[in-house]
Order: structure tokens, then sequence, then C-alpha cells
């Protein structure tokens, strides 16, 4: 399938949800939208499908993949649920959270996708178009975010195209993602651990749960880390964290009620500071900053708290050093 030179571009609906699972069962990529970021979805049982996925993506394959399900029941074929696992997935599925379990004896998922690792990383997303090809389709689908490997998560079908055009079967346009960034993965294999802050803020995870999350401060050194390959999420320009106000050749990625006035070179995350409102701004902002052609972008701060921790962290590996 993926010898089609074009991408075919459905606008959701029930058809294109038919045709969608149509093309994942005939081992197709499927870029749909989730209420986080856009997924670029594949069957996981289906090994091939798979490689093709991560050559789609130019994704490093010790990286695995989240298996997106559609309810509670079909995770747990996947991955045995802890009782801080059982809490968790009660209180926040369907949602922007993603908990990584002992992989069940019989999990379905094949071996490429889960890296060689005992454990799954399993969601169960809340976007109605997700849940209806997840529905559909009956099985679990791997979905990294639909980008070339290290650049920006799509928030729109537009983005997914900009990256993935002619490198995958099918784009389903749900129109933009209400939370913009991923979502927050939380590891059960022992004592509850954040392995990255996202579209859930820690402080309801740990409000659930009645302590505090373990951060692995030490950076884990293996694929254990989601994302956490120092530079991603990284737009082409340099960007400059902190900043109050541009330089002369920078755009600005402003913050909050007392930025300059957008114009061609700055845009505001969320004018009236609000976190939520800038957690969905934020990488369609970078895209768009990014192909206003300046060298460098100054983002101003963000208050590290609620969705602030997520945004802080993809703004710290958007700023890193490439590779
Ligand atoms: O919101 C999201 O999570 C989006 C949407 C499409 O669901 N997906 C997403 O996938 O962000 P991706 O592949 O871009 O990021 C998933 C991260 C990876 O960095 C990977 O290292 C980590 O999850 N991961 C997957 N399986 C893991 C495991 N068994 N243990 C630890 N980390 C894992
Ligand atoms: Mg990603």
């Amino acid at each position: 399938m993926n010898a089609e030179p074009g991408t075919r571009v459905l606008k959701a609906d029930s058809e294109a949800i038919k045709a969608a699972a149509a093309c994942l069962s005939a081992g197709g990529l499927v870029a749909f939208p989730t209420e986080t970021v856009y997924g670029l979805g594949a069957d996981a049982r289906n090994g091939e499908a798979v490689a093709r996925l991560y050559a789609a993506k130019g994704r490093p394959a010790f990286n695995p993949l989240i298996a997106h399900v559609a309810d509670l029941a079909a995770a747990r074929r996947l991955g045995v649920f802890n009782a801080d696992a059982e809490r968790l997935a009660g209180a926040f599925w369907p949602g922007p959270m993603t908990l990584v379990l002992p992989r069940q004896p019989d999990c379905p998922v094949a071996e490429l996708a889960l890296a060689g690792l005992d454990s799954v990383a399993v969601r169960v997303p809340a976007h109605p178009l997700a849940h209806a090809l997840l529905t559909v389709f009956g099985a679990p689908v791997v979905a990294p975010s639909a980008n070339r490997s290290g650049h920006v998560s799509p928030t729109s079908a537009a983005h997914v195209l900009a990256d993935l055009r002619g490198r995958i079967d099918m784009v389903l346009d749900g129109g933009p993602c209400p939370v913009g960034v991923e979502s927050t993965i939380v590891a059960c294999l022992d004592e509850p651990t954040l392995l990255r802050p996202g579209g859930l803020a820690r402080e309801e995870i740990e409000r659930v749960l009645g302590h505090a999350l373990i951060l692995p401060a030490a950076a884990p050194t293996s694929p254990l880390a989601p994302g956490m390959l120092e530079s991603h999420y990284a737009p082409k320009a340099r960007l400059r964290l902190n900043a109050e106000r541009p330089q002369a050749d920078e755009a600005l990625l402003a913050f909050g009620p007392d930025a300059p006035a957008a114009d061609g070179k700055t845009l505001n995350l969320s004018p009236r500071g609000n976190l939520i409102e800038a957690a969905a701004n934020l990488f369609a902002h970078l895209r768009a900053l990014d192909a206003s052609g300046a060298a460098a972008i100054a983002v101003m701060p963000v208050p590290n708290e609620g969705l602030g921790e997520a945004i802080n962290d993809r703004l710290r590996r958007a700023a890193a050093p490439k590779p």
C-alpha cells in the first residue's frame, strides 16, 4: 500500500472510519486525530506494518510505541494492572494518559513495536474519532505522533501532511487536537513513575494516587525514556528560552498579557495566561514561527505548574542542541 504515490486525506465521517479500518487491516498506515496530537496508526499485531511505520517516520527502532485500544477490557489483554494502574485507568481513561505495564504473556503486540521490553505502553484515547476507529478496527493500533522523527508533533491534518505526505496511506482529518501536547506517561511497574509529563497534569494524577509520583530525575539511559533523546520536538530554528523580549532577528513565542502584540513574527500561546490554551497552541505556533524563516525563536517564560510542566519539557527538548 505504501507504494501508492499519494496519501489519501479523508474528512472523518463514518465512511472514512470504515475505509481507515480496512486500510489498517491491509497493513496500511493511517494518521488519525486523538485529543492530544495526531497519531500514525498501524495494526499493532502486524510486524511488517510496524516496520513500515518506523520507516515512514524515520524513527530509531529501539524507541517503543504506544498501543491504543478502545476500552479498559481491551487494555487488560495487553498489560497487567496492579492496584495503582487500576485506580489511574478508572480515573483518567479514556483520556490523555498512557500507562506502561508489564506485558501479558500472550500480548499480541508485535515484538518490534515493544523494542524488546517486557513492558507495554497502553492508552485509551478520548477523541471520538480515535475511539470510533479503534472500535471499528477491533484490535490494538500502535501510534506514535504522526511527524517525522524528532520534529514537532502534529496537531492538525495539515501538520501531518507537511511531514508525511506520500509516505503514509491515509490521513483522517478531524480538525485541530483539543489538548495539543502528548499524553502523560506513567509507569506502573513498581512504584508509579512519571516517564513523560503531558496532557494530564501531574497534580491530578498525584491527587488520585494520594502521593507523589517518582520522577526519574537520574535520566534513564535507554528506551525507557519517552522522547528522552535529548533533542526532540525540534523546529529548524534555534530556540532561546526564558526570553523577555526578542532580539532584532528573532521571532517571539509569547505567553501572557504582558507580551508584545502579535504580528507576523510574534505569536502568543495564551494572551490571558491560560496553560490549557497554551498547550493547545504550542506545536502549531512553533511550526508557524519556524515557517516565518527566522533563524531563532525567543520564548517567554511559562509557569511550571499544571500543563506548564509538559509545555516546558517540550520547549527544553526543542531548544536542545541537535544531533
Ligand atoms: O499522546 C500521545 O501519547 C501520542 C498519541 C498519538 O497517542 N503518541 C505519542 O507517541 O506521543 P510517541 O511514540 O511519539 O511517544 C511515545 C513514547 C515514546 O517516547 C516511547 O519511548 C515511550 O512512549 N514508550 C513506549 N513504550 C514504552 C515502554 N514500554 N516503556 C517506556 N516508555 C515507552
Ligand atoms: Mg513523538
